[in-house]
């Protein structure tokens, strides 16, 4: 049994929430799922997804500036925070364009939904922000995986996922991910830099919500534990 403390921050990614543009049975069940947990505040970061991807596809084919395609990326996932908060009773009705206004709303809402904020970074660091500035200590990271593996899971049948490991290992390990291109990346290097200077224990797993419940409930579930390996 592990218990987390009141408050959490989940960052869904895009892959998780995005269907034919989205998946809203999930977001529901979701919603649901966090209604009924223990947790006093919880800050939601979605990720633009397959919207994102394709808008970001096909302007870059025709030399859009980078940094207009982030801001366009920006706004996939703030439609995608905007369908999420339109689905979960008791979160903030308007997107936070900052953490810092983020922060803020979490004094008046128990759930506080937010997409990303400015080009350079994606909203899985978005999230390790909103943790750091608001002083919550858990992440969870809910991705295409089911945790950090020592290799491709999905071209390597032997590889392996850890239970637990610490922040100078994933960091090394996303490195590593990162130059091979591929979805596969369970973390952004940023938000793990974040994390480790912040002591935020990160939480990585897959979109399964009977495992994410274990998650939320301290019990034994499938994920990967990313911490300074002090005892839990
Ligand atoms: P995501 O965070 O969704 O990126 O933001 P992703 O890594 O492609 O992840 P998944 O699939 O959702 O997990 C989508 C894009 O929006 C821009 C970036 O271009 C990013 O790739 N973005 C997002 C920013 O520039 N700043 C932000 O704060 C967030």
């Amino acid at each position: 049994m592990i218990e987390l403390n009141d408050s959490i921050v989940i960052s869904l990614g895009g892959s998780v929430i995005s269907g034919d543009p989205i998946d809203a049975d999930y977001m529901r069940d979701f919603a649901s799922l966090l209604e009924s947990s223990k947790y006093r505040r919880v800050g939601i970061v979605t990720g633009g997804g397959r919207t994102a991807r394709s808008y970001i596809s096909v302007l870059r084919k025709l030399n859009v500036n980078e940094n207009v395609l982030d801001e366009i990326g920006i706004y996939a996932t703030r439609m995608n925070a905007l369908s999420m908060a339109s689905l979960m009773p008791g979160s903030n009705p308007m997107i936070p364009f900052t953490v810092e206004e983020a922060v803020n709303l979490m004094n008046t809402y128990r759930f506080v939904i937010m997409g990303g904020t400015e080009p350079g970074h994606t909203t899985d660091t978005v999230a390790a922000l909103l943790c750091e500035r608001s002083g919550v200590k858990t992440l969870i990271n809910v991705t295409s995986v089911d945790g950090v593996y020592d290799m491709d899971p999905n071209k390597f049948a032997n590889a392996k996922r850890y239970e637990r490991i610490g922040y100078r290992e994933a960091i090394a390990l996303s490195t590593k991910s990162s130059t091979g291109a591929g979805p596969n990346v369970f973390m952004d290097i940023t938000a793990l830099t974040i994390a480790m200077r912040s002591r935020i224990r990160v939480i990585v797993t897959s979109r399964d919500l009977a495992n994410l419940e274990k998650i939320l409930n301290g019990d034994q579930a499938i994920s990967t534990f990313i911490d300074d390996g002090q005892k839990l």
